[in-house]
């Protein structure tokens, strides 16, 4: 795997590529990476000649500084994992070359962002955005790969790259979860041994509200779901919702969506958590 960290490199080495009309994959993340990072590589590689994995913990996604600050940074285990996983070309920048000052670009995203991470986290997709938007100008990939548990950023994505006319298909890429359904995420390593223990109960609260959503409307299910959070003491639920999974409008009936998705957010020993489930009609 070649690691490159100056953003011209890049470009001459994928110009190189691109000439011989290799199809390209890019994931981008902020490294601490886990086996839910490894499907994403996994699944570019068989669907590109060339996967290019980025690690650039980008400051301008944090609202809260001292989430930015404690966020992992553990970049030799993320080279071997993007080695195991058949990556090409890891793309590691450093904030001076991103940013040499900071963007006065402001991107809104209106009824998209006006809940869940972008209501409880005010600025976080306008730096998504602008960071995805560069490493989509630097790479100038065919295809570009993201989680679907931040499926709201998957959604913010999918519209700027629409809304920008970026040439990227934009993938959305199963939820990866430990054996007791924890989503797999780069904030769980920050969880103590006793924590841990309970992470899993916010699968089991979106469990919990797919299962409601068969005999009570939304209001009531959302209702009985932050009910069982809050019996949860180590637990601080930041927020419950039943969404459109394409629009993300709130859900009064089931029925007139195709699709549902039940998203939540929830505080644990200091660490930010966040799950979600997808029903498809
Ligand atoms: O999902 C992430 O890890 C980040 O938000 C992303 C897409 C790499 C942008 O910094």
């Amino acid at each position: 795997m070649t690691i490159i960290e100056d953003p011209l490199k890049l470009i001459s080495l994928l110009k190189k590529y691109k000439t011989k009309h290799k199809k390209m994959g890019l994931v981008p993340t902020m490294g601490a990476l886990h086996e839910g990072h490894a499907s994403l590589f996994q699944i570019s590689a068989a669907e590109n000649d060339i996967t290019i994995a980025s690690i650039f913990v980008n400051p301008i996604q944090f609202n809260n500084p001292v989430d930015l600050e404690k966020y992992p940074r553990t970049l030799d285990k993320d080279i071997e994992i993007l080695e195991k996983a058949g990556c090409n070309v890891l793309f590691a920048p450093s904030q001076e070359v991103m940013y040499p000052s900071r963007p006065l670009i402001k991107v809104d995203f209106g009824s998209l962002e006006e809940i869940m991470e972008g209501k409880f986290r005010p600025g976080h997709f306008n730096g998504v955005a602008i960071i995805v938007a560069k490493l989509f100008n630097i790479v100038q990939p065919d295809n570009a790969y993201f989680g679907q548990k931040d499926l709201q950023q998957y959604l913010v994505i999918r519209q700027m790259v629409k809304d920008l006319s970026f040439q990227i298909s934009i993938k959305a890429c199963p939820i990866i979860r430990e054996a007791d359904g924890l989503a797999m995420s780069s904030r769980n390593m920050r969880l103590g041994t006793e924590t841990r223990k309970i992470a899993p109960k916010i699968k089991e609260a979106l469990d919990l509200g797919t299962k409601l959503l068969l005999q009570y409307p939304p209001t009531l299910v959302k209702e009985k779901v932050k009910d069982f959070v809050a019996n949860v003491s180590e637990l601080e639920l930041e927020y419950f919702e039943i969404a459109d999974s394409e629009t993300l409008a709130p859900v009064n009936n089931v029925k007139e969506h195709k699709g549902i998705a039940l998203c939540i957010a929830a505080h644990l020993d200091g660490v930010r958590l966040i799950d979600n489930i997808l029903l498809i009609s």
